[in-house]
């Protein structure tokens, strides 16, 4: 998925790049239909006899990948998101997406994936959830028993459809719930004339459910709507949330309850909540005391960029060292939904690859 530069920054040097490689990595923050590139969009669409729309994008594969390079916000991405999601019709195909991303990952240096999924854009068209969660399931525990991976599924709804559709849908994955396949949920779409606070009794059904709760806020949306997410949704967790950093009193509360921000810089830049990578707001998050994470989104809409070359593009803008890699390693695995035991382990194995980049730093003075 990724090589060493990156056309979101400057070049990282080389050693940096390869202590990154190596690097373990946690993807909190993945929409496993946002990795379906326009080859395998095409292909599926072909085999399952979907309609694309009659417009040019979607004359030819070469059109969409052009086209992808010119979103002007969330909303131009999402309508061509959803379309993309209409050739996903049967197990298998969610199967090898999550397959192709899982593996990539692994390549990227992820030890623990979770992945989201969109369980109402499939069942709006007559896509059973049960299919849904049979495919990506099946990938998931692949890749547990052959990648040495740990994963989880959150399962996200989609604000814009209401708070009632939200209810329906999570009750329908009930026997999924109980049986531990899907572990959390989360909240996204538009962010637009969405009154957040409107999904606490979601919230609320999610955590009688036993499930861990996050929620998609501050991408394009105000400080208020990540306040609306911790203090009201009751989330310790909060997707993007990197307009949060225009409001001090919001950054402390962040850091006191040491809520991860899972956050997505290339997907901004491609989406224009940022300019550049150097203009995200990651060394407030720092200064603040801000435990944040980062993670890639939607990559196959977003020059197919990974984990890896969303850590590379953070390390161009920013020109971090050991210290400041350090601290985004602990939040990272801090604020995973994974267990204790592969916690230490993980947190001990970044803590190798840093320590040898602190030693290397002082003996060759090779700087970052
Ligand atoms: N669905 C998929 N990607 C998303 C994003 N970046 N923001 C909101 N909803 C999404
Ligand atoms: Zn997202």
């Amino acid at each position: 998925m990724s090589s060493g530069s990156s056309d979101h920054g400057n070049v990282t040097t080389s050693h940096s790049q390869s202590i990154l490689a190596r690097l373990p990595k946690c993807e909190h923050h993945l929409h496993i239909e946002g990795t379906l590139s326009p080859s395998l969009l095409f292909e599926l669409a072909a085999k399952n006899d979907v309609d694309l729309p009659d417009r040019p994008e979607f004359a030819s594969q070469e059109a969409l990948e052009e086209y992808y390079k010119h979103f002007t916000d969330l909303q131009s991405f999402l309508d061509a998101y959803y379309v993309g999601s209409s050739v996903l019709i049967t197990a298998d195909d969610f199967e090898r997406l999550a397959w192709d991303y899982l593996t990539a990952a692994k390549r990227d240096g992820v030890w623990h994936a979770e992945l989201s999924f969109d369980p109402q854009a499939h069942h709006r068209r007559g896509i059973s959830i049960d299919v849904v969660i049979e495919g990506l399931s099946r990938a998931t525990k692949r890749a547990e028993a052959e990648l040495n991976m740990s994963t989880c599924l959150i399962f996200c709804l989609m604000r814009d459809l209401g708070l009632n559709l939200a209810l329906k849908t999570l009750r329908l994955a009930e026997e999924h719930i109980r049986n531990g396949t899907i572990v959390g949920i989360g909240l996204d779409s538009t962010e637009v004339g969405i009154d957040f606070k409107s999904f606490k009794p979601l919230y609320d059904l999610a955590l009688s459910y036993g499930l861990r709760i996050t929620a998609h806020a501050g991408e394009e949306g105000p400080p208020q709507n990540v306040w609306d997410t911790v203090d009201v949704l009751g989330c310790r967790r909060v997707d993007h949330g990197v307009h949060a950093a225009e409001d001090p009193a919001l950054l402390q509360h962040l850091a006191d309850t040491r809520t991860l921000l899972t956050v997505c810089p290339i997907s901004n830049v491609c989406l224009k909540v940022i300019e550049h990578v150097r203009d995200s707001p990651l060394p407030q998050f720092l200064a603040a005391g801000v435990p944040f994470s980062i993670n890639s989104d939607d990559p196959a809409y977003f020059g197919a960029s990974g984990i890896l070359e969303c850590y590379q593009a953070v390390q161009n803008a920013f020109n971090w060292g050991p210290e400041e890699w350090l601290w985004i390693c602990r939040s990272s695995i801090e604020g995973s939904w994974m267990d204790d035991e592969k916690k230490d382990k993980m947190l001990a194995a970044c803590n190798v690859v840093l320590a040898e980049w602190e030693s290397a730093r002082g003996r060759n003075n090779l700087g970052r």
